[in-house]
């Protein structure tokens, strides 16, 4: 227990909504078979003059004013994402200069779902030792625009949108208890997610629109979701030295009700415990944690002393839990 401490949460994501209907006016589907195979009902898409970094910036300031910090005062900035605003400077820089975050260290992770995750559990392990103080920790993605918006398979699931966490190290026994961060890169593309136009061809070649889109074997990637969700609470916990009994909710990443179900199902916890709200947004991949604590958060769910498990799962494959004393 390091005495780091999410002090603020906040969230950003388009004003644009596109519900199950939409969808199916764009691909042979129905808001029945969106509904019952993955419990989305709508889902937030960005308007051509957005991006990543903007939802980032917004869910960054919301924290910071929660938190009644300066944005000069943050140390560093993770921004966790597969949908970058481009490939260099890094998206985290770019936040940076819109939020005025002028004193902070800036990169980018790549951890795809589990980005989140994996961010925290860098910052954790930075602060104070780096001359960290505050740390902005985002999950930020525009999968909008990495969707082959002719392939039903994939884009029912993804949206857009972020979630961002300030974490201030000030001792004590609350804040982030422990992180479990996995990975198994073995998995034969496409078994889970590939772009092949940057995978196979190479950067910047001729290819362009679906050459650049997710791929995805969605029955493969339920089952490792559905061993992935538990594995990473039951990793976190015990290195927390928690029991799963003593939970007070689980935010997991928000991917399939279905996974939700089956992996509070194989935790034994209930499953009111679990924070879901993929209905309202979809699979935001490296957003949906931070996305759904920060609505955790501002409805008072989340209460001094609880504890909160955070389980992410994706593309990778990479699956990561977290534990913190809230
Ligand atoms: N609308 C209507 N029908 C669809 C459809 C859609 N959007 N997508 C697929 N189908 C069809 C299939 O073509 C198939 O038809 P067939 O039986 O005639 O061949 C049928 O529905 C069943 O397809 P299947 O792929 O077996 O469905 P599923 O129950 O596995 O659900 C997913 C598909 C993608 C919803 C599901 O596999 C899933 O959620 N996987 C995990 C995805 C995920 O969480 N990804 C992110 C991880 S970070």
């Amino acid at each position: 227990m390091k005495g780091n401490r999410i002090i603020g949460t906040g969230a950003g994501y388009p004003d644009q909504i596109m519900t199950n209907e939409d969808i199916a006016k764009i691909v042979d589907t129905t808001d029945e078979w969106i509904t019952v195979r993955t419990g989305i009902k709508e889902r937030r898409i960005a308007e051509e003059h957005e991006s990543t970094s903007d939802f980032a910036a917004t869910a960054s300031l919301r924290a910071c004013e929660m938190a009644g910090v300066d944005p000069e005062e943050i140390d560093l900035i993770i921004l966790a994402t597969l949908s970058p605003d481009m490939l260099i400077p890094a998206t985290a820089c770019i936040v940076q200069d819109k939020i005025g975050a002028k004193n902070a260290a800036c990169f980018d992770l790549e951890a795809a779902c589990s980005g989140f995750v994996y961010g925290l559990a860098c910052a954790n392990g930075m602060m104070p030792e780096a001359g960290i103080k505050h740390a902005l920790v985002i999950g930020a993605e525009t999968l909008s625009r990495v969707i082959d918006w002719s392939d039903r398979n994939t884009c029912v699931i993804f949206a857009d949108g972020a979630g961002a966490a300030l974490v201030k190290h000030e001792g004590g026994d609350r804040g982030i208890m422990s992180t479990y961060l996995r990975a198994d890169g073995s998995a034969p593309p496409p078994w889970l997610m590939v772009s092949p136009g940057v995978a196979y061809r190479g950067p910047f070649s001729e290819g362009s629109g679906t050459d650049f889109a997710i791929r995805m074997e969605g029955k493969e990637v339920f089952k490792f979701g559905v061993k992935a969700l538990p594995d990473a609470v039951i990793g976190a916990a015990e290195r927390a030295g928690v029991s799963i009994e003593d939970i007070d909710m689980v935010i997991p990443h928000q991917a399939n009700i279905r996974i939700i179900d089956a992996g509070a199902k194989a935790l034994g916890i209930d499953r009111d415990k679990f924070f879901v709200n993929l209905d309202k947004f979809g699979n935001t991949s490296a957003g949906t944690i931070p996305l759904a604590m920060d609505q955790a958060n501002r409805e008072d769910r989340l209460k001094e002393g609880d504890l909160l498990a955070l389980s992410g799962f994706g593309a990778g494959l990479t699956w990561a839990g977290s534990i913190i004393r809230w």
